[in-house]
């Protein structure tokens, strides 16, 4: 790309605006100086055309349907790696070597149990506590059980006991929701391994992991492992951006992830395939209904910010469905419920002129339910997968000179300067 700068005149100012070109030739104009310049900002509702950072670790390209990690395709990696590998790639930046991969394991390991004080905040939660809540309250909390401080080997503890601890916190809110024991982690185990014995094993009997499980859960995570600036990554670095420490800003991410328009949407899936399958299956009444402006429906699991072509992580999760579900003997009617629902989608005009395909949280919920996963955890399963990534991300923001606190401006629209009004003669406020 031979351009170098971009010329913008606001009113009657001009500025030349320097171009910034990725690796991938992706370009960004830098408006750093466009207020100080011309007084002017920009204005993007929703950031789709803001580039809030340089960063080095993930590359999507959503009009070819490319997703990478630190160069690897995310295919190579759900094919190859384990979530740790992938972890250790996002954080650190190159995959590990095996002896490197086996220290991290053993931390991890090693700090997986929870303080035995923690297990009283899951002791104070109703049973119906929605589990992300239960998730961002408690990893919130880590801060006051492991106050960070800020040279470089605090900070690497504190990203162990987190990746450590989340599976345990995770496991530990299912637990008490169903009203069962919390079985302990266990060091020999594997990362998924683990979570899966604390999720499914009971203090009375034997619990046999079966290793079709363990590797689909170990793939799933993977694949939900980082996605660059997504909103529970933004409001990751943009508490972080504040100062604020590893575990709040975490549990921020934790918070915004929640949403049904982000991860909270595997959830959604599910209760919409249900509701389609209990309406006898009528599939054109919900695509119509999606269509249609004024109604608030939506077809969960459809559509992306920057995917404008399949979502290469639905395309993995469905094929792995379709040979899991196979594998286990499982015939779930929600898968077929599911692939009727994309074909009749993607053959509608509405669907293909705006690029609307699957998401990765169209297809992953059918995985889950097949490994015994009640719905209520998807959107925790999301977050476990996701946090190597936020953390990666939280690290760049640190390390990244360009940093400033987040803060951006907006275009003012309300009443203008005004007299204060006494509080009996503020009738006529509300006529
Ligand atoms: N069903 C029907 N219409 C849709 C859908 C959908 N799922 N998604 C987008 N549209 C329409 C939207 O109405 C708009 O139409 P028009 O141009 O006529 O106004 C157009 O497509 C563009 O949509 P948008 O809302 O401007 O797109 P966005 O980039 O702001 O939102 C999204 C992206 C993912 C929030 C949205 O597609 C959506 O709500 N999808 C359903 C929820 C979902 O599956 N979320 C998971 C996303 S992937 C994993 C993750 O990030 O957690």
């Amino acid at each position: 790309m031979d351009v170098d700068t971009a010329k913008l005149s606001v009113q009657d100012h001009q500025i030349d605006l320097p171009i910034t070109v990725g690796t991938e030739n992706e370009v960004g104009m830098d408006i750093r100086k466009l207020r100080g310049t011309t007084g002017a900002i920009t204005m993007d509702p929703g950031f789709a055309n803001t580039g809030s950072c340089e960063s080095t670790i993930t590359y999507i390209d959503g009009e070819k349907g490319v997703l990478r990690y630190r160069g690897y395709t995310i295919e190579d990696l759900a094919e190859h790696s384990s979530f740790l590998d992938v972890s250790y790639l996002l954080i650190h930046g190159e995959l590990p070597t095996r002896p490197m991969l086996d220290d991290f394991h053993e931390e991890i390991a090693h700090h997986s149990l929870l303080h035995e004080d923690m297990k009283k905040f899951f002791e104070g939660y109703p049973a119906s506590a929605p589990p992300m809540s239960v998730l961002s309250t408690i990893v919130s909390s880590l801060s006051a059980y492991y106050p960070s401080g800020n040279s470089e080997e605090e900070v690497n503890l504190n990203i162990v006991r987190l990746i450590a601890k989340l599976n345990t916190i995770a496991a530990f809110s299912y637990k008490k929701s169903i009203g069962q024991p919390y079985i302990y982690p266990r060091n020999e185990l594997g990362y998924a391994s683990d979570f899966l014995h604390m999720m499914f094993a009971v203090p009375s009997e034997e619990y046999e992991l079966d290793p079709l499980i363990v590797r689909t859960l170990d793939m799933l995570l993977i694949l939900h492992a980082d996605h660059e600036q997504n909103c529970s990554t933004s409001t990751v670095r943009m508490v972080g951006s504040s100062g604020a420490d590893l575990f709040s800003s975490i549990s921020a991410g934790i918070s915004a992830l929640s949403g049904p328009l982000h991860g909270g949407a595997n959830t959604a899936v599910i209760a919409m395939l249900e509701m389609i399958g209990q309406d006898g299956g009528n599939f054109q009444k919900y695509v119509d209904k999606a269509k249609d402006k004024s109604d608030p429906f939506r077809l969960m699991g459809f559509g992306h910010r920057v995917y404008k072509n399949f979502d290469p992580r639905a395309r993995v999760i469905k094929r792995i469905a379709d040979e899991v579900l196979g594998k286990l003997g499982i015939d779930d009617p929600l898968l077929d419920l599911a692939k009727q629902l994309e074909r009749i989608a993607l053959e509608d005009e509405y669907f293909a002129s705006r690029g609307l395909y699957p998401n990765v949280d169209f297809y992953s919920g059918i995985l889950y339910r097949a490994m015994g996963i009640p719905t209520n955890m998807f959107t925790v399963m999301f977050a476990l997968g996701r946090l190597p990534g936020w953390i990666a991300q939280w690290m760049e923001l640190k390390k990244d000179p360009a940093t400033r606190i987040y803060r951006p401006r907006q275009i003012y629209m309300g009443h203008n300067q005004r007299d204060y009004v006494q509080i009996g003669s503020r009738q006529h406020l509300h006529q």
